[in-house]
């Protein structure tokens, strides 16, 4: 069925005035500067910040890696890496010429201190000419997570990343540390022990890169910027709530990672349960960085244990090999470095609830997977049906229920499914009216035109500026972890024998339709 669609008009932006949009006079040093974190995704962000005059004069770009090589060299491999990266269309010269000035190097093995006198040394030479209060450090561990804990210990016992009692000091120095953070709620509890041993929660900045997505912003501005929507946003108009972050990838070449993870760590962990914690926390005081990250840890510990009694409300999956749009896709037991006998799930579909006033007995429907049909994230808010059902639509109810959309890619933007009288003239002829649904949408590229910056772009420029509301704090990660671990622990004590597979290109196994309970209720 084609859905018509109206789409809204654009007014003048209004800024927010708190945040400043340069960042500190700062030198961030890079752990990791030869791997594909930062070669893909890091570089392009510098670069993009630089392209568009966010960075300061004083800001210097330190990368650090286990392989030898001069400052020069580096500095020409990192324009390699613009020239191929995705997120870049054009590499500007005159951008450049600023950035590759600003550009170092020091390298060895991050477990030993020579690596970090080698640190100490650029930033004795980057920082000298500077006054104190300039010489800001943003440490980035863009590195395996089982050489967090060392490299931390390493940063407080050398003084190059000291522990700072205030935020606000100048200079401060951060720590930005990758995902997974721990691979369950113990590693998670030791890391953050020894993390928060050495430096300051205000030092620390916990990526999760969803985020940094405009349209995950854009989720708390359009629930509390606006006074229509929020007076819905409950139990008693809410029907149930579906978040899906559907990739058409496969895994990529990390078989050895994904075999160890699986889509519940992978995913879920952080990705799935930010989107839900952004869809169904309270209105903070402000949004700024503990008044948001309070009331997500609050949504984090109202939700029900997925282990309990009842059937685990819980869908594996995995998918096999397909003839997708005429190109033969792998099976994920034929991957590279995956056990044929594997029983990793690719996908998952998950039904939460969460147990407080707002949302008691409002299903949350999650799920997410490689090599589905489509590319597609979005959080999908399913309105009640009215109470009587006068004009018949209960198979429309079923089929195109009242939905608010949030796309968060691609195609960023809203949607709206409400039902309108079909103009016509049945009425006097059978004395009912025909109904349909329509689509009332904002897209964001059709209203601003530009495209959104790269996650990495907006959450480098937090740090820079010390804004920590795009992060997830030491509790955070861990109420999402006593989310997840105690399913994980049932899995690992009860292997099942087989997964429910789905081919490659679809949408998930057909097992995944039995976790939706009540009458107008099916997945999207
Ligand atoms: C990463 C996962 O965190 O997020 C990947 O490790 C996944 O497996 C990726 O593909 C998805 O991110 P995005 O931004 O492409 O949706």
């Amino acid at each position: 069925m084609t859905i018509p669609t109206v789409t809204p008009v654009v007014r003048e932006p209004i800024r927010t005035p708190h945040k400043r949009e340069r960042a500190d006079p700062c030198t961030a040093v890079i752990f990791g500067a030869s791997g594909d974190l930062t070669r893909r995704k890091l570089m392009p962000a510098i670069y993009y910040l630089a392209a568009q005059h966010l960075l300061p004069d004083g800001f210097a770009l330190v990368g650090v890696g286990r392989d030898p090589m001069e400052h020069d060299a580096f500095a020409a491999s990192m324009r390699d890496a613009l020239e191929h990266a995705d997120d870049v269309k054009t590499v500007d010269n005159e951008a450049w010429e600023w950035l590759s000035k600003r550009i170092w190097y020091a390298y060895g093995d991050l477990s030993t201190p020579q690596v970090y006198d080698g640190v100490r040394r650029c930033l004795e030479e980057i920082e000298g000419p500077r006054p104190p209060r300039d010489r800001n450090r943003l440490f980035y561990l863009a590195i395996p997570p089982s050489v967090f804990e060392t490299t931390v210990e390493h940063l407080s016992l050398s003084g190059l990343a000291p522990r700072i009692d205030r935020p606000g000091v100048q200079p401060w120095a951060r720590v930005v540390i990758e995902k997974p953070f721990g691979r369950d709620l113990k590693t998670a509890q030791e890391l953050n022990h020894a993390v928060l041993d050495r430096i300051d929660e205000h030092q620390i900045y916990r990526i999760d890169h969803y985020l940094g997505k405009e349209s995950v912003q854009n989720i708390l501005v359009f629930r509390f910027g606006n006074s229509v929507f929020e007076p819905l946003w409950n139990r008693q108009c809410i029907k149930n709530v579906q978040i899906t972050v559907a990739e058409t990838v496969g895994i990529e070449y990390r078989g050895k990672y994904y075999e160890e993870a699986g889509v519940v760590r992978d995913m879920f962990q952080n990705h799935l349960l930010q989107l839900l914690a952004l869809a169904a926390m309270e209105p903070p005081n402000a949004f700024t960085g503990n008044y948001v990250r309070n009331e997500k840890v609050k949504v984090l510990r109202a939700m029900r244990p997925l282990v309990g009694d009842g059937d685990l409300p819980v869908v594996l999956g995995q998918y096999t090999a397909a003839d997708v749009g005429g190109k033969q896709v792998t099976g994920y037991r034929e991957e590279k470095d995956v056990d044929p006998g594997s029983v990793t799930p690719t996908f998952a579909a998950i039904r939460f609830s969460i147990d407080n006033w707002r949302w008691k007995n409002v299903p949350f429907y999650l799920r997410s997977g490689k090599r589905m049909a489509e590319r597609k994230s979005e959080i999908a808010i399913q309105f009640r049906p009215p109470p009587v059902l006068m004009f018949g639509q209960d198979e429309l109810e079923d089929r195109c229920p009242s939905t608010l959309v949030m796309r968060v890619q691609p195609d960023e933007g809203i949607s709206l499914r409400f039902h309108v009288k079909t103009p016509g003239a049945e009425k006097e002829l059978t004395q009912s009216l025909e109904i349909s649904p329509v689509d009332m949408e904002f897209s964001y590229a059709k209203a601003f035109g530009a495209e959104s910056p790269p996650a990495y772009q907006t959450l480098l420029l937090d740090v820079m500026i010390g804004d920590q509301t795009l992060f997830t704090r030491s509790d955070e990660v861990e109420a999402a972890w006593r989310i997840i671990d105690p399913l994980l622990k049932h899995f690992e004590r009860r292997p099942p024998r087989e997964l429910p597979t789905y081919p490659a290109g679809s949408w998930g196994p057909a097992e995944a339709n039995e976790l939706l309970i009540g009458a107008h209720s099916r997945w999207r």
